[in-house]
């Protein structure tokens, strides 16, 4: 029986900023952002977006296609928890009128944090083949306004729907993972932007994937000429390039070329949304399967990496006819939506989302009909209302 990714829902906020002009208000070159950090535009989320209302507005486009009471288990990925003990995931479940009988949950690793939800879908529907697993990475990358890490900030949400004899991805057996306890990113009790060790952070991302990549390989007996492409964790789109050169590096011309190509593709949806931290490796397999026509049984490699720090490899072979389950159209309306901000809007809308809004007061939201959104408190309570 093979096991993986039947479904793909993807959000992200309607409201971006250029780089272009991030980098003028910020005095630096446009090619530091465009070339150096490889990105064009990044999502910005206001205060009635938040991990949750994402999530719900990643999943609902896909629930309509598929059997809602199979939904056995629900787990949401995120390092932008609402609340400390609730689980994001009964919000969405409620919204969404998921069976009472789902058992749901929430993990954090940092980015990891979706794909350990992956994985134990995935052992889950093996053990349980006639119930589907749904599974959400929702976040917003904060460093904060004119901080040394602002230009790799994002937000936005994948949801992945896992099931036997899936009809997009099925995920191969075995992994390679690798954990050290350390101090690149991360993000105290009480800190609404994370502290990071940006330069430090990139060498470990780095040396996780060379680690994870080798043992990965070594296990399977798999060489990297056998892969179509590798989908990585882009906190930024040149942070996977570099991944990507470590890869290529003394291929023949044709493995070279082909994985490059493919990068790209992987990359585009990055480039234009930035870092979504959990779901970030989704969009980049998301963007992918969306740009690039794959041959059934072409092999995926996906390298997951959570900052503290977890990183994993593993890999999935594309199931013939994948296109018909995405949503390309869907998806390009997403990020063609958004409404350009000046530097001083974003800024603004930055620094208000970073706020509680006063309990009691009603928030409104400019999102298009159907979408969700976070309606302020009452007695404390979050509200989740659909525009
Ligand atoms: P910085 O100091 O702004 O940038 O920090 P820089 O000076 O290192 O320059 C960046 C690149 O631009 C360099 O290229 C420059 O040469 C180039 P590189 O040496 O890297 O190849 N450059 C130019 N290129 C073309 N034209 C120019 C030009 N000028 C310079 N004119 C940094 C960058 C990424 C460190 C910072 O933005 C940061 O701290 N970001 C946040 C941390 C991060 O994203 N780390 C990634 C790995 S950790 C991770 O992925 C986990 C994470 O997602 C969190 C989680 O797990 O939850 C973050």
């Amino acid at each position: 029986m093979r096991v993986g990714i039947d479904q793909i829902g993807f959000y992200t906020p309607n409201k971006y900023v250029d780089m272009v002009d991030l980098a003028h208000a910020r005095q630096e070159d446009p090619d530091k952002y465009l070339i150096g950090i490889g990105q064009s535009q990044m999502s910005v989320a206001d205060q009635t977006q938040d991990a949750v209302s994402m999530g719900i507005n990643a999943t609902q486009f896909y629930l309509k296609r598929i059997e809602r009471q199979r939904v056995g288990l629900l787990i949401f990925g995120t390092e932008s928890g609402v609340d400390q003990s609730k689980s994001a995931s009964l919000f969405v479940k409620s919204a969404l009128k998921l069976p009472p009988e789902v058992r749901t949950f929430e993990v954090k690793e940092a980015c990891f944090g979706m794909t350990a939800g992956v994985m134990i879908a995935r052992d889950y529907v093996r053990l349980h083949p006639h119930q589907t697993a749904i599974v959400i990475g929702s976040d917003i990358a904060r460093y904060g306004v004119g901080s040394g890490g602002e230009v790799t900030q994002g937000a936005g949400s994948v949801s992945l729907l896992i099931a036997a004899e899936p009809r997009i991805l099925a995920i191969n057996e075995g992994h390679s993972a690798f954990s050290q306890d350390i101090n690149d990113f991360w993000r105290p009790n009480g800190m609404a932007t994370a502290l990071v060790d940006g330069k430090y952070s990139t060498q470990v991302y780095l040396d996780f994937f060379t680690q994870t990549f080798k043992q990965y390989k070594k296990l399977k007996g798999w060489q990297t000429s056998d892969f179509t492409a590798l989908a990585y964790h882009l906190p930024f789109t040149k942070m996977g390039l570099k991944a990507n050169r470590l890869a290529v590096a003394g291929q023949a011309e044709v493995t070279k070329t082909r994985l490059e190509k493919n990068f790209t593709a992987a990359a585009q949806y990055g480039r234009t949304v930035g870092n979504i931290y959990t779901a970030s490796l989704y969009l980049s397999l998301l963007s992918l399967l969306e740009n690039k026509k794959l041959q059934p049984d072409n092999k995926i490699g996906l390298f997951s990496y959570g900052s503290g720090a977890m990183g994993e490899f593993y890999s999935g072979q594309v199931v013939s006819g994948y296109e018909r389950q995405l949503d390309v159209v869907q998806d390009q309306k997403m990020l063609a939506r958004r409404q350009r901000l000046t530097v001083a809007q974003y800024e603004q809308v930055f620094n208000n989302a970073l706020l509680d809004p006063s309990d009691g007061l009603e928030l409104t939201s400019d999102e298009q009909v159907g979408y969700w959104y976070f309606a302020g408190t009452k007695g404390q309570v979050r509200q989740y209302r659909q525009v």
